[in-house]
């Protein structure tokens, strides 16, 4: 391949997550000399990308990407070949479910002239149903940087590093498209009860713009992609789900915090402790491979 000189980020976040990967590749990318564009995408989005290097990223929304990334894939300028890399960060690690989490996008990406030649997985503390413990979110932060490192130098060589997703695995993927319908019926009703300050945080700083102020209240629309930013960070905890009301985490999720706890973690019990269970298979994979 080429020497890469310049690469693109497009990356989507919800609750600062993925923000925290695009950040550590970004890191990795500076220190091999590559210059470095980094967009996340929110609202209305027009950049124009014109690095030698696309990177996609975003986090697993029900075994898929999120709408936003379908969005820009399918209306991208057209790639000319341009080299491309996937990467998906999700809470519970490459695994039955997630494994075919990409390929939609690899594809639309493939359709548009992209030479998508690689792909990954990155694992970070989940922010829906069940909050993973202290110590595990601590090794995934740990472990972080040593994962962009890896896959920066893989990305620079340029060898291919995709993978053919389990049948199984693509019907899966099909079958959860329903989540971009669900997601729509979640956003409408969602509310902010009479704790609402009428700060406008929330509507502020939606990626998908599903929330106007009127009278000093949110009112939620039909573009809403479940990211739970706007309850998670609403100031007075005051926005509810009518819906899957066992998906948000109860405590909260504040991925800031969860690095500052995380600080003051320094022994790790090995990951086959820290993630045991069927569920955490793929985040102990994850920790497993970088000697944890
Ligand atoms: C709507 C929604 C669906 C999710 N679906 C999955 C999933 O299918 N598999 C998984 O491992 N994690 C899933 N997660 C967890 C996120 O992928 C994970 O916490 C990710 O780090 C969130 O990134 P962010 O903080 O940048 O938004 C889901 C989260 C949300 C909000
Ligand atoms: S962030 Fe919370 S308090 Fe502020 S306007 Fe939205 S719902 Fe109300
Ligand atoms: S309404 Fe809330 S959950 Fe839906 S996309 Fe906006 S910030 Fe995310």
């Amino acid at each position: 391949m080429d020497v890469i000189k310049t690469a693109d980020i497009i990356y989507f976040s919800g609750t600062g997550g993925t923000a925290k990967v695009a950040l550590a590749l970004e890191k990795e990318l500076i220190k091999n000399n590559i210059t470095v564009n980094t967009y996340e995408l929110k609202g209305e989005f027009k950049e124009e990308i014109q690095g030698d290097l696309l990177i996609i990223l975003f986090p697993v929304y029900a075994a898929n990407a999120p709408k936003s990334i379908d969005e820009w894939v399918k209306a991208a300028a057209f790639g000319k070949g341009k080299k491309s890399a996937v990467i998906s960060v999700s809470g519970g690690g490459e695994m039955i479910f997630n494994t075919a989490c990409r390929l939609s996008t690899i594809k639309s990406l493939a359709k548009n002239g992209y030479d998508v030649f690689y792909e990954e997985m990155f694992v970070m503390p989940t922010n829906c149903l069940m909050a993973n413990s202290d110590e595990l979110n601590a090794m995934l932060l740990n472990v972080l940087p040593q994962k962009a490192h890896k896959a920066v130098r893989q990305i620079i060589t340029g060898n291919l590093h995709t993978k053919k997703p389990l049948i199984i695995d693509r019907l899966i993927t099909k079958v959860m498209l329903i989540e971009k319908y669900a997601s729509k019926l979640f956003g409408k009703h969602l509310t902010a009860n009479d704790d609402c300050n009428g700060c406008s945080l929330c509507a502020d700083n939606c990626p998908r713009n599903n929330i106007i102020m009127k009278n000093q209240k949110p009112v939620f629309n039909g573009s809403c992609v479940i990211c739970l930013k706007c309850i998670y960070s609403c100031p007075q905890k005051a926005i509810m789900s009518k819906y899957i009301k066992s998906f948000i985490i109860k405590e909260g999720f504040n991925i800031n915090a969860i690095e500052e706890k995380a600080k003051s973690i320094k022994n790790y019990q090995p990951a086959k402790e820290a993630a045991k269970g069927f569920l955490y298979k793929g985040v102990r994979k994850y920790l497993e491979i970088e000697g944890y």
